[in-house]
């Protein structure tokens, strides 16, 4: 992986079509979600298809704390961890990431407890944790804060019924982990059915778990005693392939995203439909742009609705589309920290609660603007691609936590992008 740095910063001449075929890595979130799966055996698990990312790297030195062997070569990950050595991971190293937490499911899952303080994450809104909590005491842990850290304590955790307030992702996850080797039956009703969720939970049935329902609402587990190694590969991600389609879009460009899962992306798909833009889905995604975008309405919801992480890169799409766009974000309360980034491009949007209303159309032209978060930061990006002259993107670290190699992709695309 490359070596952030802490100004560097992406030069961007837009104003060109993207044209051309591209491959997605594989999941950043999924990704992030088995390297605390694999601590949950004592048997060695390979996983391939990892992205190069930088939240790969401090998940992976987390693992470490707690006594995993973590070996990185390209897109491979090897883990081995025969035995759990600490089940407080270190407080600063979680705190930089929101996967991070997951410690918390894994460890309670292979050794009975963990502690850790609040994960770190983008700043985008309350990011509670109640239903991971109350997941993990329906198994019958204790879970109680004291010195900014929650413990959680379950020697002998029970299969019970579990009904989750939010379809929250993470407290899925967290929760899975917890259930696979309790005692007995568990259901979790109003889980997270994302594709990234439901590829966890067959990594987790390869290491002889007993899962059904996954990638629904309802999942059940049946407890086993042990869980052994596995060698996985990671689903291509669908919010990668996503940016890539609205950047073809708010280029007036052709671009195929040849390994993305056409069924992880009914709802851009349909979006891009509606916003004039032909789209031919069989072998991987193609996105032509061939008149004028038209307006939409978008609403970010959990999956199968329209993913919240795209939320940014559709709006700065729609910035293109003459006539008034509205998004409504329904996930979380700050996710439009683009919005003002957008404004310096000469975007005409603007945010009424979690509403961006965008009056598309106008001209965008270059200028300096902040990647403020991962999806925030894809969203100037399209942006840029699509403004007239020369644009400067900082705090592309942000960036570099989602998108293995933006550079070289958009390149691939025909985009005129450095990094300096
Ligand atoms: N929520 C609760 N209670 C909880 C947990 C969450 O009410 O206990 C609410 C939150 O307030 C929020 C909503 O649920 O409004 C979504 O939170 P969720 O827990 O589902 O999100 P997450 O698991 O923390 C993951 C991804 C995010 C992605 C969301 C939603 C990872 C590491 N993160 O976060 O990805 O936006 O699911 O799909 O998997 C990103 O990739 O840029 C990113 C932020």
């Amino acid at each position: 992986m490359l070596c952030p740095m802490p100004n560097d910063r992406y030069v961007i001449h837009g104003g060109a079509p993207l044209r051309g075929e591209v491959a997605v890595s594989g999941s950043k979130n999924a990704a992030l979600y088995t390297l605390p799966a694999a601590l949950l055996t004592a048997e060695p698990v390979v996983l391939r298809n990892v992205p190069r990312i930088a939240d790969i790297d401090e998940l992976a030195e987390i693992c470490r704390t707690v006594g995993a062997n973590v070996e990185i070569d390209g897109t491979t990950v090897r883990m081995h961890t025969p035995a759990i050595t600490s089940t407080a991971p270190p407080a600063e190293l979680i705190a930089r990431l929101r996967a991070s937490f997951l410690l918390m499911g894994a460890l309670l899952g292979r050794a009975g407890e963990a502690s850790c303080p609040p994960p770190g994450g983008d700043v985008i809104g309350a990011r509670p944790l109640d239903v991971h909590f109350v997941g993990f005491k329906m198994l019958g842990a204790t879970v109680e804060a004291g010195g900014g850290v929650w413990h959680a304590r379950g020697p002998a955790l029970c299969g019970a019924r579990i009904f989750f307030d939010y379809p929250s992702v993470l407290g899925t996850v967290n929760v899975l982990f917890a259930a696979v080797r309790a005692e007995g039956e568990t259901v979790i009703v109003n889980a997270a059915p994302e594709p990234e969720v439901e590829m966890l939970a067959d990594m987790l049935v390869s290491m002889g778990a007993s899962i059904r329902g996954h990638g629904t609402p309802t999942i059940t587990v049946e407890g086993v005693p042990v869980l052994h190694g596995t060698d996985f590969e990671v689903i291509p991600d669908r919010l990668e392939a996503g940016t890539y389609l609205f950047a073809a879009a708010a280029t007036g460009g052709d671009v195929r995203v040849t390994n993305a899962v056409p069924g992880h992306l009914d709802s851009v798909i349909a979006k891009l439909r509606e916003m004039g833009v032909q789209v031919d889905a069989g072998e991987g995604v193609r996105a032509t742009v061939t008149g004028p975008l038209l307006p939409v309405q978008v609403q970010a919801v959990p999956y199968p609705g329209f993913a919240t992480d795209l939320h940014p890169p559709v709006a700065a799409a729609l910035t293109r589309a003459p006539g008034m766009s509205i998004v409504h974000e329904r996930v979380y309360d700050n996710r439009t920290l683009y919005v003002n980034e957008l404004r310096k491009l000469g975007a005409r949007i603007i945010t009424a609660g979690q509403i961006v209303i965008i009056e598309g159309g106008g001209r965008l032209t270059g200028s300096t603007v902040r990647a403020l978060d991962i999806r925030a930061g894809a969203a100037t990006v399209v942006a840029a691609l699509a403004a007239e002259g020369e644009s400067t993107i900082l705090d592309i670290h942000h960036l570099d936590r989602g998108y293995a190699d933006l550079q070289g992709q958009l390149s691939a695309l025909g985009a005129r992008i450095e990094r300096r």
